[in-house]
């Protein structure tokens, strides 16, 4: 018995020292960074306007770095808070930690560089060299052109300079391991011209994020092969389980149905004001697609959207869109 319990003693020392290697080889190893990138953006108004467009419209910056109003179903976000940051999910959810999308107006990266905010964007390393949580899509930034990240960055220095919310976020384990493992240093990517409608389309799904929300991801965030736009994922809020929407060409379960037209008009409808007025109310399902946001993208960058989503092979996945929160 005593022998037993000896080699069981030295098997459990043996996990635990493999354990802390682990852990410390992790801390130390990653995350896979390179110095921020040395450059010096030269603002025109034409890039200023560009940028203007990408990170309100396509790359939705201010979605999360702002505060939005969950008092009305197209959560607009509350004006003059743009970019001044918030406290991520408040006091909304489940999330094994804190995660606070910090300010991004001059007051809160006036202090970063050119090459520090474009780091942080395209490979999620922060000025300080520690990893942001991939709730901060440089996932899908990691996609965008430098020219673009570098117009998303010569507008950000437009905005006036706001206090805002500044405390670090806190994850819990193994989620801090995780994210540590994310981050890998960006690669220059091709924009296709906008004539490619299907490539040009495809580009701007990765930089809108559209195929982050809308492919379901395994426990370690990777895409669940042979889902890709196929929706599923979870987004717990507090009055339930949202899941995104399967978006590829499966006419019974995804939008082989919809006519280009109507794709555009179902986004640009939310230009209405009527539309941005609808209040929160019981028996309304939430919605964590940002309608609002995206109504703002031009129909032909809609449409080019649309083009590709036809080529994405269909998947015949039916969502079931809301679990209410008494019901999981
Ligand atoms: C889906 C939500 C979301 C979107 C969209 C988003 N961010 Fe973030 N961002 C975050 C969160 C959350 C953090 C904090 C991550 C952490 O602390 O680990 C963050 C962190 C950052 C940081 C680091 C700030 C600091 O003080 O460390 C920068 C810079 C940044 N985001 C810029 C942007 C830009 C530019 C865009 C648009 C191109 C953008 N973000 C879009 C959620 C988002
Ligand atoms: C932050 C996550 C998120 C992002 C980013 C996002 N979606 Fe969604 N989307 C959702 C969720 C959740 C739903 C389901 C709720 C709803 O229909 O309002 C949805 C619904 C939709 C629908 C409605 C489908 C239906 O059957 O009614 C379409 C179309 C759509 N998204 C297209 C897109 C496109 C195109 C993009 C990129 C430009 C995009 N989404 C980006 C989360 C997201």
């Amino acid at each position: 018995m005593k022998k037993v319990l000896k080699i069981f003693g030295i098997l459990l020392g043996i996990v635990v020292v493999l354990i802390v290697a682990g852990v410390a080889f992790v801390m130390f190893s990653f995350p896979n960074a390179e110095p921020a990138p040395d450059l010096t953006i030269e603002a025109s108004p034409e890039l200023i306007a560009h940028g203007e467009y990408l990170t309100n419209n396509v790359s939705l910056c201010f979605v999360c770095h702002s505060e939005i109003n969950r008092d009305l179903f197209a959560e607009p976000i509350v004006s003059g808070t743009e970019g001044q940051g918030r406290d991520f999910f408040g006091n909304n959810s489940n999330f094994p930690g804190r995660l606070f999308a910090r300010n991004i107006t001059p007051a809160g990266i006036g202090e970063w560089s050119d090459g520090e905010v474009f780091r942080a964007i395209t490979a999620g390393i922060a000025k300080d060299g520690e990893p942001l949580f991939p709730i901060m899509p440089y996932t899908s930034y990691r996609h965008m052109s430098s020219d673009d990240v570098k117009a998303i960055i010569a507008y950000l220095r437009t905005l006036p300079a706001k206090e805002g919310e500044s405390r670090k976020s806190e994850l819990n384990f193994p989620l801090n391991l995780v994210a540590r493992m994310i981050p890998k240093p960006y690669e220059e990517q091709t924009k296709p011209a906008a004539s490619d409608s299907i490539a040009y389309g495809k580009y701007l799904t990765r930089i809108a994020a559209c195929h982050s929300c809308h492919t379901q991801h395994d426990s370690q965030g990777n895409p669940v092969p042979g889902n890709e736009f196929a929706g599923g994922e979870p987004f717990p809020e507090k009055a339930g389980i949202i899941r995104s929407a399967n978006i590829t060409p499966d006419p019974e379960t995804g939008i082989g149905n919809w006519s280009k037209d109507y794709f555009i008009e179902r986004f640009k409808t939310y230009q209405k004001p009527e539309m941005q007025e609808i209040p929160m109310r019981e028996g309304l399902n939430p919605t964590v697609m940002p309608w609002y946001a995206f109504s703002g993208m031009t129909e032909d960058d809609l449409g080019a959207i649309y083009d590709y989503l036809r080529t994405v092979p269909a998947v015949s996945k039916r969502i079931e869109k809301f679990t209410p929160a008494d019901e999981k």
